[in-house]
């Protein structure tokens, strides 16, 4: 049975369009949305008591487990959470029919959880059943706890599940089956003891589960728990084992004869009086660029658990990484006072000494060599404040436009390419737009692993909307095995297949000719450089039958709307910046800009990858891409600083590596990014960075480049400063302080000032609001960008106007050109640089992140947990590669490059085929960046990371399977349509709540003691 789901980022439509009648009085609704969402207005609007509602979670619609909802609709008893609002329908939430059923059926819940309240580390007030007890003013539970068969499951590294308290709401099964997508839990009705399953099975550890949290977050009570607040949370909450059994038993004693009452005021005392130290701050993750928004709870420097429930982009939903890698933060190797070389050591030095020695390096160094003797990376995991005082410092302070950002390393090309074509190097809209698409096509992109939770809503959309799902890649990841469609291009050949499908939509009358007339240009000789694209030179170079293509090319002409998502399978190639080029061309050819749920969508990696960009650490841009060679720009931003600033465009990364090798470069100063493990051909990198005359590292912990630097800078953590990162919807949210710096450390705008006065800048911020207000003064792309605009949940997506007007749908009127139409661009193919098939390196090595790592893994690595599960990196070979060259999974090879040597150990696995291999990039100490090249995108100078040819030599030692059997790869899912409550429904001893004469008022509110 196929059910329509809501969707998850984009909000309901609750205008009122009609009326109806609660307890006599009129009340507006909505046609067709929930009674619940209904009478929660109107008892918010009435300062009334809501209608008990355990199991209904509006971000997951309903769930119809409780039964604590019901009410009276024209007479008839129904559950308020799944009955949809219909013209004058007559509604009780009174009398004493609705108060039977709705004791009833929470008296059945109390049958199943204990109430220990001030001695349970939920107890913050935030309990649903907690709440629900106080709102029903209960006193005394009529059925008697009954405590289920099953121990507590501890063997998640991140949660536990104690089966005594769970009620069996089901709102974890709802989530994980339907939010997360993840299809792991279950509930087993037809038992005589009913529990959650995890793969249809009592243990969590290597069932299929993600950790992604979802099912902790959403629990309504303490029987899914974060272990982070085990003991912590409570005053009374961390006492030994016994003495805390033998005080809930105490509980369960005094409760018949002195009711709930006091206990309860009790815990509400006791849960007031933890709000005295347990602080709730609004951040966003530091991991990717979803841009997943929470509350961090901190006692504090201890992270208690992290709570989503009102992020624009995530609403409820996080990653494994977001929910618990935060290990980082207290790390015990996080730099706390600055480092300076000794010889071959490092010693602590304070902060004056360090400004001193930079102020006397950064001054020398310009004065002999001139400011182009200097350069600046920026971090894409720092604010978007942050990168614009380093491309200030660079530019007003020193005198060199020589400042860029990892972006180059991965995303620059997909900006090249839709810039080109479409004026703006982002996201064509929102994730909302993604989870309307009538079809979604994955390019060189694995989002299940790299951009969870925004592909949690491709899944839901493909799972219950009909949504169409087409994946192009060469390894078979999650979201391969979910598509209607996988097609296995040969590697580096994306743009000829996708320019094939233009010119057979072209050929075949199926283009959006009114669209293309209207809104592009550059037709005439577009069309013309189509002719060597046929589907026969097509088939030659990708390996995708010509029939597939056509398919491919019907179905996209055919689509209502069309979302492209690509990332560094498409962006890590000599050709990166012509394939994106040319999926913008085919989006273009098919009328799919300018639309809801259409658009292209490069899935940016970093945090704030985009915003570090956005902001102007870019070469050749100041803050929203306005050009540094372009002279009535230049006079403002002079005007503005007060100083005559560069004229020419500064070196990118990569030339600043070659730079230094030429003897030009003598000083970097690197912040927030681990540039050995980072850039490619790590050790030609390395010898560079040994050569400079000064070096500065400023990060959280010891990195790999630290090694190399003249001086190490501790900076503070995204929890331990204030700020805004952009994510991949171009959406621009705040970060809070939730906890001071550690040690010496300081936020990055922090030193980089230091730094600027050191050097004559006369800086003055005492905020990074000020230098938010200054880049809105100067940028058009952020004129409405102010702090009060971003407060709290409230977020901003670029362009945002004066009046603070932002663009969820980023081109509606026009595109930004002079003209304001689009403009077809022509490509040219490049065949790949490192072929593989012949001589010593025959074998082709693609590369990426895990789930539970981010990138290299130097933050993911600190978290104890996530090492737990997956400690070590790991390459993939395909089995008949297995078997030719008798290899089984945990036996090491050294792979061998033109660049350098890498040690790995073997997984078998059929996501890879033929001689192709895919190594997992969490490994600092062999990092995949050893062996890949210097060949760079024609372009943007991105390194053509996707195109690296090797050898593989075994080695003597075997091992056992780096996967570890507890790890979710080897889980099996469940998948349901949901929690199939109709099965609890036809159990004999199952009546809807207050229906039958035997149900009586079971719980006596009036008896105090
Ligand atoms: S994948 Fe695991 S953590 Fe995520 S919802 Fe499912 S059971 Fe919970
Ligand atoms: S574990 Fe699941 S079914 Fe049990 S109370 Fe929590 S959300 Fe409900
Ligand atoms: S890593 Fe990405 S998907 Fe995961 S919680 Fe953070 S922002 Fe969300
Ligand atoms: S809230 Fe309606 S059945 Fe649970």
């Amino acid at each position: 049975m196929v059910v329509t789901k809501s969707l998850l980022n984009t909000p309901l439509d609750t205008t009122p369009n009609t009326t109806i009648t609660v307890n006599g009085h009129a009340v507006h609704a909505h046609l067709g949305e929930y009674l619940v969402a209904a009478l929660n207005r109107h008892a918010d609007a009435m300062k009334a008591r809501h209608v008990p509602q355990v199991c209904f979670l509006p971000a997951m619609g309903p769930i119809q487990s409780c039964d604590t909802c019901m009410v009276k609709v024209d007479g008839k008893l129904v559950r308020s959470c799944a009955t949809p609002v219909s013209a004058g329908m007559a509604v009780e939430t009174e009398g004493e029919q609705v108060d039977v059923a709705q004791r009833e059926a929470f008296d059945r819940i109390l049958q199943n959880h204990m109430l220990y309240c001030t001695v349970c580390d939920n107890n913050n007030q935030n309990c649903t059943i907690h709440n629900a007890v106080a709102d029903l003013d209960i006193k005394h539970q009529a059925r008697e706890y009954t405590p289920k068969p099953y121990e507590k499951d501890m063997s998640n590294p991140f949660y536990r599940y104690d089966p005594q308290q769970c009620i069996l709401c089901g709102r974890c099964v709802e989530a994980c089956q339907n939010v997360q997508v993840n299809e792991t839990l279950t509930i087993d009705w037809d038992s005589a003891h009913p529990r959650v399953l995890w793969d249809g099975g009592e243990k969590i550890e290597g069932s299929s589960c993600v950790s992604c949290g979802h099912c902790v977050t959403v629990c309504p009570c303490n029987a899914l728990m974060e272990k982070t607040m085990l003991g912590h949370a409570g005053y009374l909450t961390n006492l030994p084992g016994k003495v805390l059994d033998d005080m809930i038993e105490v509980v369960k004693g005094i409760e018949p004869p002195i009711g709930y009452g006091p206990i309860l005021s009790l815990s509400e005392m006791e849960a007031e009086m933890r709000n005295e130290r347990v602080k709730r701050t609004k951040t966003v993750c530091t991991y990717c660029a979803v841009g997943c928004s929470f509350d961090v709870w901190t006692r504090d420097r201890h992270i208690l658990k992290i709570e989503p429930g009102h992020g624009p982009a995530n609403g409820i939903s996080t990653c494994i990484k977001g929910k618990f890698a935060w290990g980082h933060i207290n790390a015990d190797d996080r730099l706390t006072t600055p480092l300076l070389r000794q010889g071959d050591t490092f010693v602590p030095v304070s902060w004056e000494k360090a400004l001193d020695v930079i102020q006397e390096k950064f001054t020398s160094i310009k004065a002999k060599h001139g400011p182009d003797a200097l350069a600046f990376i920026s971090s894409s995991k720092t604010t978007n404040e942050e990168s614009y005082l380093m491309q200030k410092l660079a530019r007003a302070v020193i005198g060199t436009n020589n400042v860029d950002n990892c972006a180059r390393y991965c995303q620059n090309p997909a900006t090249a390419g839709l810039q080109r074509t479409v004026g703006y190097g982002g996201d064509s809209g929102s994730i909302a737009d993604i989870e309307t698409a009538g079809l979604v096509f994955i390019i060189g992109a694995n989002p299940a692993e790299n951009h969870p939770v925004l592909c949690t809503r491709i899944k839901r959309s493909h799972k219950f909307r009909g949504q169409r799902l087409i994946v192009a890649d060469i390894r078979k990841h999650e979201m391969a095995e979910r598509a209607d469609m996988f097609i296995r291009p040969n590697p580096s050949t994306d743009a000829v297949y996708l320019t094939a499908l233009a010119k057979y939509i072209l050929d075949h009358n199926l283009a959006n000719m009114a669209f293309i007339e209207k809104w592009v240009n550059n037709f005439e000789t577009f069309h013309a450089s189509l002719k060597p694209y046929t589907l026969e030179y097509a088939e030659q170079v990708t390996g995708i039958p010509a029939a597939t293509l056509i398919t491919l090319a019907n179905e996209i002409a055919a689509a209502d709307g069309v979302c492209i998502l690509f990332a560094m399978g498409v962006t890590q190639h000599c050709g990166g910046s012509e394939t994106a080029t040319a999926l913008s061309n085919l989006l273009l050819v098919t009328g799919n800009y300018m639309r809801p749920g259409a658009g292209a969508y490069p899935l940016r990696g970093h945090n704030n990858v985009q915003g570090c960009s956005d902001f102007g650490s870019m070469p050749n841009v100041y803050s929203g891409y306005q050009k540094v060679d372009d002279e009535t720009i230049r006079a403002k931003f002079e005007a503005d600083w007060g100083v005559a600033l560069p004229t020419t465009t500064g070196k990118d990364n990569h030339q600043m590596i070659d730079a230094i090798l030429e003897g030009s470069l003598k000083s970097l100063y690197i912040k927030g990014e681990d540039t050995i493990t980072s850039d490619s051909n790590a050790n030609f990198v390395g010898s560079a960075l040994s050569q400079l005359e000064f070096l500065i590292v400023q990060d959280i912990n010891f990195s790999e480049t630290c090694a190399y630097a003249d001086l190490v800078l501790p900076a503070a953590a995204s929890l331990e400063k204030d700020g805004t990162f952009t994510s991949t919807e171009r959406r621009i949210q705040r970060i809070n302080k939730a906890m001071e710096p550690l040690g010496e450390s300081k936020p990055d705008w922090e030193i980089i000032q230091l730094i600027a006065n050191r050097m004559g800048g006369n800086w003055k911020y005492k905020h990074p609001s000020d230098v938010m207000d200054e880049v809105a003064r100067l940028t058009p792309l952020f004129a409405g960008v102010n702090y009060e605009r971003l407060e709290g949940y409230k977020s901003l997506q670029w362009p945002v106007h004066a009046d603070g007007t932002d663009s969820p749908l980023l081109f509606t009127e026009k595109f930004p050109f002079p003209d304001g139409k689009a403009k077809f661009s022509v490509i040219e193919y490049m065949p790949p640089s490192e072929e593989t098939g012949n001589g010593v390196y025959d074998l082709h090595l693609n590369n990426g992140r895990l789930l539970e790592h981010f990138e290299q893994g130097s933050m993911t690595s600190r978290t104890p947990g996530i090492r737990e599960i997956t400690p070590n990196s790991f390459v993939e070979v395909s089995p008949e590669l297995a078997a030719e060259r008798n290899i089984q999974s945990g036996r090491f090879v050294q792979l061998t490059s033109p660049f350098g040597r890498v040690k790995v150990q073997v997984v078998v696995s059929d996501r890879v085929q033929g001689k192709q291999l895919y190594m997992t990039l969490n490994s600092v100490e062999e990092p995949v960046n050893k062996l890949t090249s210097s060949h760079t995108d024609r372009s943007t100078h991105t390194p053509a990371f996707k195109e690296t040819a090797v050898s593989m030599t075994l080695l003597p030692e075997k091992g056992d399977n780096p996967i570890l059997r507890k790890n979710f790869r080897h889980g099996t899912r469940t998948p349901q349509m949901g929690l199939e409550i109709e099965r609890k429904w036809a159990k004999p001893e199952y009546h809807l709540p207050g229906t039958k004469p035997a149900d009586k008022l079971v719980q006596i509110k009036s008896i105090t003691i």
